[in-house]
């Protein structure tokens, strides 16, 4: 059987040292802020974003939301963030996905200064993550790393194994992967033999989007099986990608969906922001 991974703890352990961090930076009067955008009314987008101010009130780190109608157009939305670029007293700045069509999501990330990029999808932030440099990197892959680390996985010389390749999740974790040099497999809808590739995995990551995708048939005996994957079941109960009951039994460690990878996701965007709020006063 294996370890159960508990997200939700570890969040909350980090989440503390940040409080004390930010407490630290105050004393250097540097008073970490993130301002949010969210454009339109998605009902999901108004959670997280819910979840992300909690997190800042706990820690300490002042939050600024800007809500814009579904009808904005893009001058606008690249005005606002300009004017977030150019405002001493904002260390990161994230605009909440999806926005409404026709804007362009790409465009508006481009434009949020790369020294504010908490989320990491900029793309100075991402040739500094494919290059190894110091960089902002997204936050689920970073927090993935560091479920890893915390439990004291290695990742040095191991197979990692990768299912999905988004921009958000999957790309960003094979770079974070390999810069800790593990040799890395990215496997997407076109793979053939998945199931072969995913069994030769120690490290298993699952970011796909589809529930029970993963079976105890695709994982190693003592494989760490990682569950980015966030569905709504037929009883409209949130679960990952993963056959968690059957898997279980066969990997060395495992995250649970909920309280596995999601709550790490943003404690490190606290992370990133005030890692902004420091690099911006140095
Ligand atoms: N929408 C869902 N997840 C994310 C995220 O990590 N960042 C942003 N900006 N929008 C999201």
């Amino acid at each position: 059987m294996a370890t159960i991974i508990d997200g939700k703890a570890l969040a909350k352990k980090i989440r503390l040292e940040l409080k004390e961090k930010v407490k630290d930076l105050n004393n250097k009067n540097i008073y970490p802020k993130l301002a949010v955008i969210m454009v339109g009314d998605d009902k999901a987008s108004q959670v997280y974003v819910k979840n992300k101010s909690k997190a800042c009130n706990e820690i300490g780190i002042d939050f600024e939301e800007f809500l814009l109608p579904s009808n904005t157009n893009m001058e606008t939305l690249l005005n606002l963030i300009e004017v977030l670029n150019n405002r001493e007293d904002i260390s990161g700045i994230l605009l909440q996905s999806p926005i409404p069509e026709p804007l362009n999501i790409r465009e508006a990330f481009n434009k949020i200064s790369y020294k504010k990029d908490v989320d990491g999808f900029h793309p100075i932030n991402v040739g500094k993550l494919a290059i190894g440099e110091e960089c902002f990197v997204s936050c689920t892959p970073l927090g993935v790393i560091k479920i890893l680390d915390e439990y004291n996985i290695p990742i040095d010389g191991k197979n990692a194994v990768i299912i999905g390749r988004s921009n958000i999740v999957g790309k960003p974790l094979s770079q974070c992967l390999l810069n800790r040099n593990a040799t890395i497999t990215v496997c997407h809808s076109k793979t053939k033999n998945l199931e072969m590739i995913c069994k030769n995995a120690d490290i298993l990551i699952a970011a796909v989007g589809r529930q029970k995708f993963v079976t105890e048939n695709m994982v190693k005996d003592g494989a760490v099986v990682i569950d980015v994957g966030i569905n709504r079941n037929e009883q409209g109960k949130l679960v990952g990608d993963v056959d968690f009951e059957n898997v279980e039994k066969k990997a060395s460690y495992i995250t649970p969906v909920p309280g596995g990878v999601g709550p790490m996701t943003v404690a490190m965007l606290m992370n990133n922001v005030i890692e902004a709020a420091t690099r911006q006063k140095n």
